[in-house]
């Protein structure tokens, strides 16, 4: 098991290469089984999901070849799946990654069937699916759950309905709009994501030939097509590496470059980090972001749905507030367990109360060092913060949590002036 230790204290200077969404990488993956021609991504980030995704679609019959791009980044995936061969995602794979639920809606849509197993919870929330389900009921699918599996069909096809999530659902949303897309007849979707992610998934779509209005709204409206056919599509950036890294310079009263990051994604996270002492501005190659006054100041955050402030920089941004002048509430109003970092920012020496959905968090002058341990992909990476920031030596371990979201971290961080290494750990 691999460890990552950091030496905190030294203020991060330089230019920080954005990956590919993680977030948009998945869900377009899944649009491969959309067609019978080719999907090609570029700008596709290396990480344990998106490996993790490949091997469930290569197992439902797509041809995967994958291009290193230049300098180790932004690799070119090409998928292509001429046949299904299965329409069953196995427990086995499902439970890795929640995500793999991407590919019911697909498969319905193109395959009138599918068998999916049940993601199960996470460390953040029980995390249901029942929108999903509910949504592609609504759709014509005949829907049960046998032995912890989605068994779905559709013998004539899905039809276009109107559905209204009841709450906003980020990957509800993509796996309904990608069912929608071959369904037979008009499918409107109110109360939608607004997520980036969900409006890269549909501008691909839309160039792999399906009908879509109201991209980048709350209400999406597609008309189905017969077939759809291959297409060329490059990812979006990463709006939650973007926003780490701005804390990270922050954190540690460093000036960093953000290159190929972009301000639509992140406005309300920018907007909230002028008011804490943070100041970015647009480069030409990305997004500049240092302190703007010497000490960082407390501020309260509310995480929302797009473009609300991201759940997915939360635990970010309590390490961030663990070290400002002050005190900041943090309610977390997406998932009910998303404050596993707590208890290890508390053994680096932050002053973190939590009440239900909120914690709140007084500003200590310096963290200490200390072993840690990773819990969820975010809350790993805010200890990953932390440790920048704090005097001493910070030991992370189960990186695999990190490895799911972040491509070369510790390469990335180290360029930038942190002491920053990981280390195999025997046994
Ligand atoms: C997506 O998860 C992201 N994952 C998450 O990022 C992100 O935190 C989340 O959206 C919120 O922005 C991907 O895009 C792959 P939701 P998703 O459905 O779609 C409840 C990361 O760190 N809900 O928007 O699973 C759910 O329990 C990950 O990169 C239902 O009750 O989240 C949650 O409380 C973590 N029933 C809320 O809705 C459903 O059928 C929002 O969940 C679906 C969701």
């Amino acid at each position: 098991m691999d460890q990552m230790i950091i030496r905190g204290g030294k203020p991060l200077h330089g230019k920080i290469h954005i990956s590919g969404a993680k977030n948009a990488t998945l869900p377009l993956l899944t649009a491969c089984l959309l067609t019978d021609e080719a999907l090609v991504l570029s700008n596709v980030p290396q990480l344990a999901d998106i490996a993790t995704m490949g091997n469930l679609l290569g197992q439902h019959g797509a041809a995967i070849a994958l291009q290193a791009g230049e300098g180790g980044f932004g690799h070119t995936m090409t998928l292509h799946a001429k046949t299904i061969t299965s329409t069953t995602a196995p427990y086995d794979l499902v439970r890795q990654m929640r995500a793999s639920i991407l590919v019911l809606g697909p498969l319905l849509a193109r395959c009138r069937e599918a068998k999916v197993s049940l993601p199960g919870g996470c460390a953040i929330g029980t995390r249901p699916v029942d929108l999903h389900i509910a949504a592609l009921e609504k759709m014509g699918a005949v829907i049960t759950i046998e032995d912890g599996y989605i068994h779905a069909a559709a013998p004539q096809g899905l039809k276009g309905a109107e559905i209204t999530f009841p709450m906003v659902t980020v990957t509800g949303t993509e796996n309904i709009l990608m069912a929608a897309t071959l369904a037979k007849g008009e499918t409107i979707l109110n109360n939608a994501a607004r997520e980036p992610e969900v409006g890269d998934l549909a501008q691909c779509l839309v160039k792999m030939g399906a009908e879509i209005e109201g991209i980048g709204t709350d209400c999406l409206r597609i008309q189905g097509k017969d077939r759809l056919h291959g297409a060329n599509h490059t990812v979006i950036a990463d709006r939650i590496e973007a926003g780490t890294f701005a804390m990270a310079a922050a954190i540690t009263n460093g000036d960093l470059e953000l290159i190929g990051a972009r301000m639509d994604g992140l406005k309300s996270v920018f907007d909230l980090l002028a008011k804490a002492g943070v100041v970015a501005e647009k480069t030409a190659d990305g997004i500049r972001v240092r302190r703007a006054t010497e000490k960082l100041i407390g501020v309260d955050v509310m995480t929302e749905p797009f473009p609300g402030f991201p759940t997915d920089l939360q635990a970010q941004m309590m390490a961030l507030m663990a070290v400002a002048d002050g005190a900041a509430m943090i309610t977390e109003t997406i998932f009910e367990n998303r404050f596993m970092h707590v208890p290890e920012l508390a053994r680096m020496g932050a002053n973190i109360t939590v009440h239900g959905s909120s914690a709140m968090i007084r500003g200590v002058k310096k963290l200490k060092g200390a072993p840690v341990m990773a819990t969820d992909l975010r809350a790993s990476v805010s200890l990953v913060l932390a440790g920048l920031a704090a005097e001493g030596e910070t030991t992370l371990s189960r990186l695999y949590h990190l490895d799911r979201g972040y491509e070369r971290l510790e390469e990335k961080l180290s360029a930038c002036g942190a002491d920053i290494r990981r280390v195999k750990k025997v046994g």
